[in-house]
Parts: C-alpha cells; sequence; structure tokens
C-alpha cells in the first residue's frame, strides 16, 4: 500500500480504494445511489432520485490547470478526469485500462500526487494542478523518468507505461533517492501484466540519477 494512499486512508483495492476518492462516493456521484432509490418503489423518494439523475446531465463551467496552461470547458459532474482528458483534451498520453481504480494504467498528477484519472471526476480536480504524461515532455525531448525507461527498457507491451511512468514522477517528486523497497511501494497501484517489473525498479532508480544530476 503506497503511503499516498495511507495519508487518504484509502486501501489501493478495496472499496475504499482510489486516487481521488472513494469508490462507494464515485458510484453515488454517479447518481448511482438515486437509482437504487428510483427502483424502491418510494414515490418520494423516486421524485428526488429522478432529480438527481437528471441533474447529473447538466452541463458545469470548469477550469483545469494541466501541464501548466488553463482550460476552461463545459463537463458533466459524473464525467471522470480520465474521460475528460482523453475524449474532451486529447491527452491520450493517460491510457484506460480497467476504469475502476485497479490497474493504475490513468495515473496523473494531481498537485504532485499520483491519483487515478477514472476514480477522480473531472469537477474535483478544479483548482488543482494536473501533470499527464505530455507535461513532463520538454518540447520534443523526454523527461528524466520517461528516458530512464527508454534506456532500461522498462515495458513490452507498453500499455502500462505512462501510468508506470507518472507513478515513478510522483514518487520522485516526493523521494529524490528512493530506496528499491520505496520505489516497489511507489509503483505498488500500478499492475503491469508483462511482468516488466524489474526493469522499472531500475528505470525508477536511474531517473532518480538523472533528475539529482539535473535532468527533468
Ligand atoms: S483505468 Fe484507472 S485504475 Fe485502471
Ligand atoms: S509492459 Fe505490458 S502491461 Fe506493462
Amino acid at each position: 500500500m503506497s503511503e499516498d494512499r495511507d495519508e487518504k486512508g484509502c486501501g489501493g483495492r478495496g472499496e475504499e480504494c482510489g486516487r481521488g476518492m472513494t469508490r462507494r462516493n464515485f458510484l453515488a456521484s454517479l447518481g448511482v445511489g438515486a437509482i437504487a432509490i428510483a427502483a424502491s418503489g418510494n414515490p418520494a423518494a423516486e421524485k428526488e432520485a429522478s432529480a438527481a439523475v437528471i441533474k447529473s446531465g447538466e452541463a458545469l463551467e470548469i477550469n483545469l490547470q494541466i501541464n501548466g496552461h488553463a482550460h476552461r470547458l463545459l463537463v458533466e459532474p459524473r464525467w471522470s478526469l480520465l474521460h475528460v482528458l482523453r475524449e474532451e483534451l486529447g491527452f491520450t498520453g493517460t491510457k484506460e485500462g480497467c476504469e475502476r481504480g485497479e490497474c493504475g494504467a490513468c495515473t496523473v498528477l494531481i498537485d504532485n500526487i499520483p491519483r487515478y484519472a477514472c476514480m477522480t471526476l473531472a469537477v474535483e480536480a478544479e483548482g488543482k494542478e494536473i501533470t499527464t504524461l505530455e507535461g513532463l515532455m520538454h518540447g520534443e525531448k523526454l523527461g528524466a523518468v520517461q528516458q530512464a525507461f527508454v534506456e532500461h527498457d522498462a515495458l513490452q507491451c507498453g500499455y502500462c507505461t505512462p501510468g508506470q511512468i507518472m507513478a515513478v514522477e510522483g514518487l520522485l517528486r516526493k523521494k529524490p533517492d528512493p530506496s528499491l523497497d520505496e520505489i516497489r511501494t511507489g509503483v505498488s497501484g500500478n499492475l503491469c501484466r508483462c511482468g516488466a517489473y524489474v526493469n522499472i525498479f531500475k528505470a525508477a532508480k536511474k531517473a532518480g540519477q538523472l533528475k539529482r544530476g539535473g535532468v527533468l
């Protein structure tokens, strides 16, 4: 279990999991609770529930700060940050995997802390600094963590790689010289079905060295 999730009281894999909010709260915010009431046969509760469901379809105007740039857009309250990043704004470096807080493919940094974008509502991210994989680039040049992943061949199919890179970036922003155990914990919320972990750990160590040497 990562330290960040400890601080938030989240477990990572169970009901209370999530880099962003609990699964229970997330479902409630989608109006699922309201739908359940609607199916209960209680007319008063049903009326209230349908109002809640209708409300979730209304658009809200929000401002998101992504990779140092402001984006003003209309979102539905139920939209995840993952949906908004990929489908509304074109930040496709953030990958869609399980969409339920289990794989880590969608990891982004929110105020420098790794979070699952699929478990974070876009409206929750307003006023925070969001960093995606694209934000680690320096023009056409790779950032330190991206460079280290290439040097250490820290991938096979590559699907988990953007999330792993963001998890390592978040770890190094907090702990510039992490031990192997700290690296293991830092990427413990990111699954690699190809089992490329050994090289991911080596890449994380190397990325720390690069950053300490001035490469960003
Ligand atoms: S897509 Fe978000 S954790 Fe799997
Ligand atoms: S490299 Fe294939 S899932 Fe990690």
